[in-house]
């Protein structure tokens, strides 16, 4: 079967978080198991060319009475087809979606909308006739939208086209006096079912467009459909639940392996743990910890937004200096632990953790991004904090769970679905001091003379969160849209 992947995120190439791994696995187990697969993403400024190949096609793409040109460059990877977009105004910046984390560029809705229509043009003008189209997330929303309405009578035509919903959450919300920007009409934008609250919604066209639709884990998949979760669309969600299926995303066991781990002073395995003592350890003295094996050490890594805990853990953001403080404080001054985290996102968190982190003798943070301290966090971590208010999949926890290092999170979406009491410490409220608790009951599980903690490792490690299994239900489900008879559409 050949697939094309339409995303604004690829492993190694472009990350803002769990995206970039998700998509990038998925494509490399789906070449792996007999398909093709074609991957369209723009080309960001950090995107190095040596080893592309320009294509040197004028692609011109249509968005309304325009015209936009675009470069394009081709390389493989893993197997996969990778194709860049180049627009040196448009794509050619700093970051994916905004210069920091906690910006976002005034014309993202031009870009990605690019970016959609983009990668359909480019598919045409290679002749690469996908048999299904998957795009990604609210970037790529607009795919299955300009699919149905302008490529029937093409090549194209045929393809079935597959949204992943990664996080509800973003939705490509933007006012309605932007909408030129898609270069669709009102009466176009009216049949994609565009339009939600007097705002353009992308999400919302590809939840009325494209024939299938995917939530990164079964729980994240009902959850959505509830108002607690649905982000304004839990109505149109569940009238389109028939095509709606929950597949839980899956980890690149061979990046992710603390066997072979290069970033790990040392590596270890289920059967031999000793070298997870030794990255404990260098992992404290990196932190400017005291490096005691006695005291448990918490890690986390994260995207520092709402959907992460950041409220219940380091306060709300909006609180007057001195009032209504997050859990954290509280949990280093009374727990006997040690917390590490590497995190970037909003400016107040970053300064609340900054603030912290020079006060409390048992936190230590880094404000930044970095692959290979995420890795060693991984590792030389005792327990890994994820206190999300809500998690579609969450790849940090299968991470975790790998390297056998003992999940503390909320119950919610993709980590109820893969951590339970045999492998981890489930935070039962959301609240601070549900966190604390969660925490406390770490810290008796790691003081314990019992195996316990040896238990959980064990259990950890043995569970097997690869890709085989999930791009098995993928590949099915491209199949069944096959195998369904041409529908009349409209
Ligand atoms: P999300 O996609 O919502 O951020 P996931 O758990 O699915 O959550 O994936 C997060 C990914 O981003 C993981 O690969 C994690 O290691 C990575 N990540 C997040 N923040 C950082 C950071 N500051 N430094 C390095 N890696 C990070
Ligand atoms: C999103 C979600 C995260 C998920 C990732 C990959 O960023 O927040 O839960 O694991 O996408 O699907």
């Amino acid at each position: 079967m050949h697939i094309l992947f339409v995303t604004s995120e690829f492993h190694p190439l472009a990350k803002s978080g769990g995206l970039a791994d998700a998509v990038a696995s998925l494509a490399k187990t789906l070449f792996s198991r007999g398909n093709r697969v074609s991957l369209v993403l723009p080309r960001y400024q950090s995107i190095d060319l040596e080893g592309w190949t320009d294509l040197k096609i004028p692609l011109g793409v249509p968005l309304g009475d325009q015209e936009i040109w675009t470069g394009c460059h081709h390389r493989e990877l893993g197997g996969v087809d990778l194709f860049a977009l180049d627009h040196g105004e448009l794509f050619r910046r700093p970051g994916i979606y905004g210069p920091s984390p906690a910006e976002a560029y005034g014309d993202n809705l031009r870009r990605f909308s690019l970016l959609s229509r983009g990668a359909l043009q480019l598919a045409l003008a290679l002749d690469l006739r996908p048999q299904i189209i998957h795009a990604h997330d609210w970037p790529t929303a607009l795919v299955p939208v300009f699919h149905r309405l302008f490529y029937r009578e093409t090549p194209l035509g045929g393809a079935r086209t597959v949204f992943s919903i990664h996080n509800f959450g973003y939705q490509g919300w933007s006012p309605l006096a932007r909408s030129r920007e898609t270069g669709l009409s009102p009466e176009e934008r009216g049949r994609a079912g565009l339009e939600h609250n007097q705002e353009i919604n992308l999400v919302k066209g590809a939840l009325t467009t494209a024939d299938a639709l995917v939530a990164v884990s079964p729980r994240y998949a009902r959850e959505i459909q509830t108002p607690a979760f649905g982000f304004g669309l839990h109505r149109e969600i569940t009238q389109q639940k028939e095509k709606l299926t929950g597949i839980l995303n899956g980890i690149d066991r061979e990046e992710w392996n603390p066997q072979h781990d290069t970033a790990l002073p040392a590596c270890y395995s289920r059967e031999n743990r000793r070298g997870k003592a030794l990255c404990k350890a260098t992992l404290q003295i990196e932190f400017g910890l005291p490096p005691e094996p006695e005291v448990p050490l918490i890690g986390m890594v994260t995207r520092l937004t709402e959907q992460k805990g950041i409220g219940a853990l380091f306060g709300n953001g909006t609180r007057q200096a001195g009032t209504e403080r997050g859990a954290l404080r509280r949990i280093c001054e009374e727990l006997p632990l040690q917390v590490i985290l590497i995190g970037t996102g909003e400016a107040w968190c970053q300064e609340e953790i900054q603030r912290l982190s020079a006060e409390l003798p048992n936190f230590s943070a880094l404000i930044g991004y970095s692959e290979t301290l995420a890795h060693r966090i991984t590792a030389g971590s005792d327990f890994f904090l994820m206190p999300s208010t809500y998690e579609p999949c969450g790849l940090n926890q299968l991470y975790a769970l790998r390297y056998g290092t003992i999940p503390v999170v909320t119950p919610t979406g993709g980590l109820a679905d893969t951590v339970d009491s045999e492998t981890g410490v489930l935070i039962r409220h959301y609240s601070p001091e549900g966190i604390f608790a969660a925490l406390q009951e770490a810290c008796r599980i790691y003081q314990e003379p019992s195996r316990r903690l040896e238990d959980l490792r064990d259990a950890a490690m043995a569970r097997d969160f690869g890709w085989d299994r999930s791009a098995k239900d993928y590949q099915d489900l491209y199949s069944s849209l096959l195998d369904q008879p041409g529908e009349i559409r409209e």
